[in-house]
Parts: structure tokens; sequence; C-alpha cells
């Protein structure tokens, strides 16, 4: 609703509500609980999906964005595909510690010279 209400255009707010439910999907299924913030964005117009946890961290997290990962519990696909859904993706990621993902989508291509 928030990615509608800011004129992203179809299927845009259908990858995002994706790639949030994904995100906390792994927050259950890994660290079990975490927090989800959802932003708007202004310079450039876009928004911001980060989800934080305290759970165990990822600690083969190179392996995983490399698509050489084999998961135990799914397809070992859902960050990749996040990832590739969105413009920015930043991990942050501590083993022990948890993990804090910042997933970004713009309205118009923020490289772009127009
Ligand atoms: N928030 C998290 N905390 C700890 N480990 C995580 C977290 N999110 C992901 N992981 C680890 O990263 C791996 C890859 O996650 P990813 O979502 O890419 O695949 P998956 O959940 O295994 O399978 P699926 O393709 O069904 O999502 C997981 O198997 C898990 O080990
Ligand atoms: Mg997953």
């Amino acid at each position: 609703m928030l990615a509608e209400g800011l004129q992203f255009p179809h299927p845009v707010p259908t990858q995002i509500a994706t790639v949030t439910s994904e995100l906390v999907r792994n927050v259950r299924q890994y660290a079990d609980h975490g927090e989800l913030e959802l932003r708007p964005l202004t310079s450039p117009l876009g928004i911001e999906v980060r989800v934080t946890d305290h759970g165990p961290g990822i600690a083969n997290l190179n392996e995983i964005l490399a698509g050489r990962y084999r998961s135990q519990t799914g397809l070992g696909l859902g960050l990749l595909g996040c990832r590739r859904l969105m413009d920015g993706f930043v991990v942050h990621t501590t083993p022990g510690l948890g993990t804090c993902i910042v997933a970004r989508r713009f309205i118009s291509d923020p490289f772009s010279a127009n």
C-alpha cells in the first residue's frame, strides 16, 4: 500500500511486497523475531525496507549471494531474488549478534542521466 501510494508503476508494489514478505519470513525462520521498518525516501523518490533481527547472523553470506549455497530449509534463493528485485540491497550481519538488511527501490533509475 505504501508503494502504491508513492505511485510506483505496476508491478513494482507487488515486487516490493514480495521482498518484504521474504525478508520477514527469513527472520521468523532463522532468527525467531525482529523488526520491520518501511519508509518513503525523498531524494531520489523511493521506498526503503529495513529488517533487523538479533538472531544467529549469516556466516556464509558471500556464498549465498554468489549463488553457491545449498539450503537445508528452502530453495536458498530468497536473498538473491530480493537483491534482484531492488535497486539497493545491503546486508549487515555479524555471527552471534544478528542481521540488518536494508533494501531500497527507487521510482526512476537513480543512475540514469534523466
Ligand atoms: N535473518 C536471518 N538470520 C540468520 N540466517 C539467515 C537469515 N536470513 C537468511 N539466513 C540464512 O541464509 C540462508 C539463505 O537465505 P535465503 O532466504 O536466500 O534462502 P532460504 O531461506 O534457505 O530458502 P528460500 O529460497 O526458501 O528463501 C538461509 O538458509 C539461512 O541459513
Ligand atoms: Mg528465505
